[in-house]
């Protein structure tokens, strides 16, 4: 099978009603980022902070896949697809991709702030009682803290995420202005042979030597039209 790798930020959950970051209108518009989403910000306050994601996460179960989410999946039926993705939903599993990379750690999960990449601390916050808490330990006993990479921290699956891409054949970016690095890195590490598509309404900024083909459409729209008239799948 051919190996197709899906590159994905938070346009790709617009359609299910989660607002992106810098869109008019997007989440850095109402909070700072400095202040919600860097480590420095989690150490100044970290209360605050938990509650920001407190609140992003109660949201999440608001939301469900939209159909872009549940193409990317149904093309496990044709390719070896693996899913890498900036976006801390779950909406691309719950639509049922199973091979999903998480650059920027996943909302649903929790971890240590002293080791906050020690798997033995990673928890998943059952939906029955998703918020933390000030004093809530993690099992270091040190406080829980959202299992999420913030500006300031390193992103240890990039590397995996490098290993994909360059064993792809076919690489699609869906809904990212691919203005973070390293994520916004990876298009640099693809294989010569490798074709890729961007699908994105706006006039995304991206290296124009990778004979990149942009469908300037939303994520369900241009994921119907790259089926449709790119890439070919078996099934219907
Ligand atoms: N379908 C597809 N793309 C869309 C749609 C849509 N319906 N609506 C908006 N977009 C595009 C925008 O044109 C933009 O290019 O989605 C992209 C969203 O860009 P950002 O808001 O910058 O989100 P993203 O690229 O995922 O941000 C990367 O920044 O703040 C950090 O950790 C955060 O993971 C995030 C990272």
């Amino acid at each position: 099978m051919k190996r197709l790798v899906f590159l994905t930020g938070a346009g790709m959950s617009a359609e299910s009603g989660i607002s992106t970051f810098r869109d008019s209108g997007g989440l850095w518009e109402q909070y700072p980022v400095q202040q919600v989403a860097s480590i420095e910000g989690y150490m100044a306050d970290p209360e605050l902070v938990i509650n920001f994601y407190n609140e992003r996460r109660r949201q999440l179960l608001e939301v469900k896949p939209c159909e872009g989410h549940r193409l990317v999946a149904s093309m496990e039926k044709d390719y070896d697809v693996t899913v890498i993705t900036q976006n801390v939903d779950n909406l691309h599993e719950k639509a049922g991709s199973t091979k999903v990379i998480h650059l920027h750690g996943e909302l649903m999960k929790a971890t240590s702030t002293n080791n906050p990449n020690d798997p033995r601390c990673i928890i998943t916050l059952p939906e029955d009682n998703l918020d933390i808490k000030m004093g809530q330990k993690a099992a270091d006993g040190s406080q829980l803290r959202p299992f999420i990479v913030w500006f300031g921290e390193s992103v240890p699956m990039i590397e995996p995420a490098i290993a994909e891409i360059m064993k792809a054949d076919i690489v699609v970016v869906i809904g990212t202005s691919l203005n973070v690095y390293p994520a916004a890195g990876l298009l640099g590490y693809v294989s010569s042979g490798c074709k890729i598509y961007l699908i994105d309404p706006a006039d995304v900024r991206y290296d124009h030597s990778l004979g990149i083909t942009h469908i300037k459409k939303g994520a369900s729209e241009g994921m119907r039209e790259l089926i449709a008239e790119h890439i070919p799948v078996a099934h219907e």
